[in-house]
């Protein structure tokens, strides 16, 4: 084991041009703008074009990373992509991701952790740099969630977007970088979140299935407590935090979250509205939001948490 950190040094991302608002999508589902956004916070989600695919969004949010910290896609040695909505059955979208990047040497695999996908990548990346495997990690979280919705469902068509969010991890002899994770996972509560097809049963890939209300009442116990225990891991505090950067599901939940760990709301970026829930994107498309708007800077202490089928569940620490 080496005893260097995991410092981001580099965040991406991208959004498929087209947005739909819940005006719009009150035009093909029996729903409103007042019901979304009052039991959600979302207002609007980017769908991907027809064609276009969840290597597509991948790719373009590595770019906007690389291009945003002046980054060589050689000098990337690793390759992750938190996906539940691969192109492909395999190869990994990872690898896709690696041949379009340019990259010639390395390896690039995917993790499935759905909606805790990011916080599950970083932690397996952190763990790859301490134990010496790679220097620098493309970490990316990258979802076409729209394309397992059934149309036919309200409780969860009007709930998910599309979207990518991108970080670059380097090992450094640094105080700053991940300093804690923590993840769990309860697969006795599967049939609280699924997609009910697959390779091995169904052979299709199946629709996304939510009992909503019990996955709340989970969010709201588990996400608070999976914090303060990577806090914990940290030697930190709530006190300390600068930013939580929760998993953007539902503002009910974040600010539930929030609330229950005493951080102000004012001390939390919240994209929800904007992108609705991108499963493992949501993560990272909020800390480049976080980024590029100048508001998550250098050595701030980050708190990520994310809660998704499975049931999985974690959270990270960073000092930014
Ligand atoms: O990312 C993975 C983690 N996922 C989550 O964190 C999602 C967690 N769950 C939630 O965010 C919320 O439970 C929802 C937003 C999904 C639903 O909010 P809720 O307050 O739990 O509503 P509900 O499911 O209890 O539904 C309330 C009512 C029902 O009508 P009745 O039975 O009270 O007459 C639903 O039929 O709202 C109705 N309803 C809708 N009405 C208009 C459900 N969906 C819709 C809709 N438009 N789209």
């Amino acid at each position: 084991m080496s005893d260097m950190q995991s410092v981001v040094i580099a965040t991406g991302s991208y959004l498929p041009k087209r947005i739909v608002t819940n005006d719009e999508i009150s035009t093909f589902i029996d729903t409103s703008d007042e019901w979304i956004r009052t039991r959600s916070g979302i207002e609007a989600r980017h769908f991907a074009a027809e064609g276009e695919l969840t290597s597509d969004l991948a790719i373009a949010a590595a770019n906007d990373a690389f291009q945003s910290a002046n980054i060589d896609p050689n000098s990337i040695d690793a390759v992750i992509v938190a996906t539940a909505t691969p192109d492909e059955t395999f190869p990994s979208t990872a690898s896709k991701v690696q041949h379009a990047i340019g990259m010639k040497g390395g390896f690039a695999f995917d993790i499935s952790a759905v909606c805790a996908g990011f916080i599950y990548a970083i932690s397996n990346a952190d763990a790859l740099i301490r134990a010496g495997q790679a220097k620098r990690i493309l970490v990316i979280g990258a979802e076409t969630f729209s394309r397992i919705m059934d149309w036919e469902d309200r409780t969860t068509a009007v709930l998910f977007g599309d979207g990518a969010g991108a970080v670059i991890l380097e090992a450094q002899d640094s105080e700053r970088g991940i300093l804690s994770t923590d993840l769990h996972s309860d697969g006795s509560h599967h049939d609280l979140l699924y997609v009910d097809g697959g390779v091995s049963s169904t052979g299709t890939a199946g629709k996304l299935r939510m009992q909503g209300k019990e996955v709340f009442k989970h969010a709201v116990s588990k996400l608070a407590k999976t914090a303060e225990t990577a806090l914990e891991k940290a030697g930190l505090q709530s006190s300390d935090v600068d930013w939580i950067v929760p998993h953007q599901a539902n503002l009910r939940i974040i600010k539930a979250t929030a609330d229950k760990m005493n951080i102000p709301m004012e001390q939390v970026i919240v994209t929800v509205q904007n992108h609705g829930n991108t499963s493992a994107a949501s993560i990272p498309l909020a800390l480049d939001h976080g980024v590029k708007t100048k508001q998550i800077r250098k050595n701030q202490i980050i708190a990520i948490e994310a809660i998704g089928g499975g049931l999985v569940w974690g959270a990270a620490i960073l000092r930014w």
